[in-house]
């Protein structure tokens, strides 16, 4: 049964790049001369058979030598916030990964334009607020995290925090302290994702080491009470992706996703859809996925809706507002 109704929520876990339908990278891979695997769309989703999240990281990757201009930018950003707006969305906090653009020899001029220029239209005609939150490759490693931050200071106007992305087992947030540290003092918001793949002892460091005021995914913190109780005391909101879980086995299957769960712990869980281009929905798709396996009551639901925007960086004011 079917009874989600595009409930208005804030999404605050979704990479831009994760939103690059095949039909878009087509596209940008004619415009631009870029070989891909297949020219035909459904073809290329074929492929996205994942095993666990380097399975799709590599794919996800490669992908990305399509965008090279500020128009491919734009075209991308644009994309999502259309889809975006028809899932319910009133408020996205979006990720991008400069370091993968600049790793293909894109400035970070070119990529800002981009997506400010789809922001601040959005805005306009589709009456979405959208901020953008820069992402720190963890695979990269802390030093190269603090060149990137350095490099983007001439741009702090066009992002509002900044986020820990991409490998995570292996590359714990202590590596990243030095430049989160210096986010903090330049007055950015500060996420991580933490205890996708990783144990709860990520999700702790994050929070510990790294002063994020959300964790991404977060649904390993299920396996430790303490931090359970920690995170129920002080409302730290975790964006959890439940598609995004179930393709990059994360859990064997939704019916044993942790989500009721925490929702009965009473913590501040909020749904979004990570990398809808390849994980099969948008945000709209991952609350009926869950209404539908967990049959969760309209409450639930409205819970649900009504804690994205309580965990948004949105302004005080303007979350009651939306609430
Ligand atoms: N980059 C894009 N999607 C990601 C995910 N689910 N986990 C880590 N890094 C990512
Ligand atoms: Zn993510």
């Amino acid at each position: 049964m079917n009874t989600h109704a595009s409930w208005p929520v804030a999404e605050l876990h979704v990479h831009i790049e994760g939103t690059l339908e095949t039909e878009l990278l087509v596209t940008l891979a004619r415009r631009n001369g870029v070989e891909l695997p297949s020219y035909d769309p459904d073809a290329l989703r074929e492929l996205y058979r994942f095993t666990d999240l380097q399975s799709f990281l590599d794919i996800y990757y490669a992908n990305l030598a399509v965008l090279r201009t500020e128009a491919d930018f734009y075209d991308l950003g644009i994309a999502y916030l259309t889809r975006a707006t028809a899932a319910g969305v009133r408020r996205a906090e979006i990720f991008f990964d400069p370091q993968t653009h600049l790793a293909n020899g894109i400035p970070l001029d070119v990529v800002f334009a981009g997506l400010t220029r789809a922001l601040t239209e959005a805005r306009a005609t589709l009456g979405i607020s959208a901020d953008l939150i820069l992402c720190f490759l963890r695979h990269l490693g802390g030093a190269a995290a603090l060149e990137t931050l350095d490099a983007a200071i001439p741009y702090l106007d066009q992002f509002i925090g900044v986020g820990l992305d991409s490998a995570e087992v292996g590359f714990p947030p202590s590596l990243f302290t030095e430049v989160f540290a210096k986010a903090g003092a330049l007055g950015l918001h500060r996420v991580a994702h933490a205890g996708e793949e990783g144990g709860p002892d990520y999700v702790h460091e994050a929070l510990d080491l790294l002063g994020v005021e959300r964790v991404d995914h977060g649904i390993r913190a299920i396996e430790d009470p303490h931090l359970i109780e920690h995170l129920r005391e002080r409302q730290i909101p975790l964006t959890v992706c439940p598609l995004s879980n179930v393709c990059l086995r994360a859990v064997p299957e939704l019916g044993v996703h942790p989500l009721p769960a925490m929702l009965a712990e009473g913590l501040l869980v909020t749904i979004s859809s990570d990398d809808p281009a390849y994980f099969g929905g948008y945000v709209d798709d991952n609350l009926n996925a869950v209404q539908n396996e967990f049959a969760l009551s309209p409450l639930q639901m409205a819970t649900l809706a009504r804690n994205s925007f309580r965990a948004s960086f949105l302004p005080e004011a303007e979350k009651l507002r939306q609430i």
